[in-house]
């Protein structure tokens, strides 16, 4: 019994020195395991005398409940240690500040249309918007579009291969010139509005791409002639570009909406290899760049669009807004634009607190 005993004590101290739950295994192996020293000693109890047995039997159940209890009082506190172990390490510490860089940027195009936005709202304009997927009739029709007209091959037109159930022909808006019909049909005259957005056509090269943006813009009221198409522009580039020495060229061209058209070119020098506008474009590397279309609204749209012809007249433009931002920005490869490229965001976006104010400057580099 006394060896028990002392069995006893050193397993005792050995299971409170264990390190890890491996080592008290270990333990737990050579005491209550098959060949440990209380099954051994439990194994003594059949070559026992029946008096020997009823005094020895109690003494090592009572060894190995302790032993046992030890044990599994040890394991809870091994493992608890473990667990707050592991929770210290994967603390995460909310009071550390948020990251220096914040990662999103604005797109040039957004920040070009917000620009738009502030530089026309200052010329009593409002942004007008219409739907991307449009119908025949608004794309082109009303503006003065037949549908034999010829200048409808030209705009590569993405239709959908079923019709409205008004039987009318569904697509992809080429341009955003049916926003003036719609603007028109339910605003009436007079009227002072732009509309950027996306547009599409089947068309994909370094200065293509199937999806582009365009702002529209349109001015209806009473005695508008080709003298306010000019200054309207004009004003507007000086404030886009942040610079007095643009120069326009307004050149006799067609369009279908318009009578009289002119297509708009700004003069541009190169300096190095970017294009800087300012100046006349002839030569020594000065030359001209076409920015879009304009002219005085063909009376056959304002009557489409329910204005009395005879009363109001009117101008309108489209521009290219993807064009001039990269005018104004150096981009010189319109298809990045459009390939999500993080680099390239972080390069040429925006941060979100720049915002476009004319007090501030409309085009500030982030
Ligand atoms: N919608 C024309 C295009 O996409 C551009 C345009 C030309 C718009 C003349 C106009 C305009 O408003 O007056 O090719």
């Amino acid at each position: 019994m006394t060896e028990l005993t002392d069995q006893k004590q050193s397993a005792l101290a050995a299971i409170k020195a264990s390190p890890t739950l491996d080592a008290l295994e270990e333990q737990r192996v050579a005491a209550l395991g098959k060949k440990g020293w209380v099954s051994l000693a439990l194994k003594t109890l059949g070559q026992m005398g029946p008096d020997e047995r009823k005094e020895a039997a109690p003494a090592i159940q009572a060894v190995r409940g302790e032993v046992a209890e030890a044990i599994e009082a040890k394991k809870a506190k091994l493992e608890a240690s473990a667990l707050e172990a592991q929770l210290a390490a994967e603390t995460i510490d909310l009071t550390l500040p948020a990251p220096e860089q914040p990662k999103g940027s604005i797109h040039p195009v957004s920040q070009v249309m917000d620009e738009l936005a502030e530089i026309f709202a200052d010329l009593g304009f409002s942004v007008a918007t219409g739907p991307e997927i449009e119908d025949d009739w608004h794309n082109f029709t009303a503006l003065n579009m037949d549908e034999s007209h010829p200048a409808r091959a030209m705009h590569d037109t993405f239709y959908f291969p079923d019709k409205a159930s008004d039987g009318a022909s569904m697509l992809l808006r080429t341009h955003t010139s049916p926003v003036q019909i719609r603007s028109m049909k339910e605003q009436g005259a007079p009227i002072r509005l732009i509309a950027p957005g996306r547009v599409y056509r089947s068309d994909s090269d370094a200065t293509h791409t199937p999806m582009f943006h365009q702002v529209e813009g349109l001015v209806v009221d009473e005695d508008i002639h080709l003298g306010h198409l000019k200054w309207t522009l004009e004003t507007f580039f000086k404030a886009f570009f942040e610079r007095e020495d643009i120069v326009l060229r307004l050149r006799p061209s067609y369009f279908p909406f318009t009578e009289p058209s002119v297509e708009v070119d700004v003069g541009y020098s190169n300096e190095g290899d970017r294009r800087v506008v300012g100046g006349h474009g002839d030569d020594d590397g000065h030359d001209w760049m076409e920015l879009g279309g304009s002219g005085m609204v063909n009376r056959r749209v304002l009557e489409f669009a329910g204005i009395d012809a005879d009363k109001y007249q009117g101008f309108a433009f489209g521009l290219g807004i993807d064009r001039i931002a990269m005018l104004k920005y150096g981009m010189n490869d319109l298809r990045a634009f459009f390939d999500g490229d993080p680099r390239w965001l972080a390069h040429y976006g925006f941060s979100p607190f720049d915002q476009p104010t004319l007090s501030a400057g409309v085009g500030v580099r982030p």
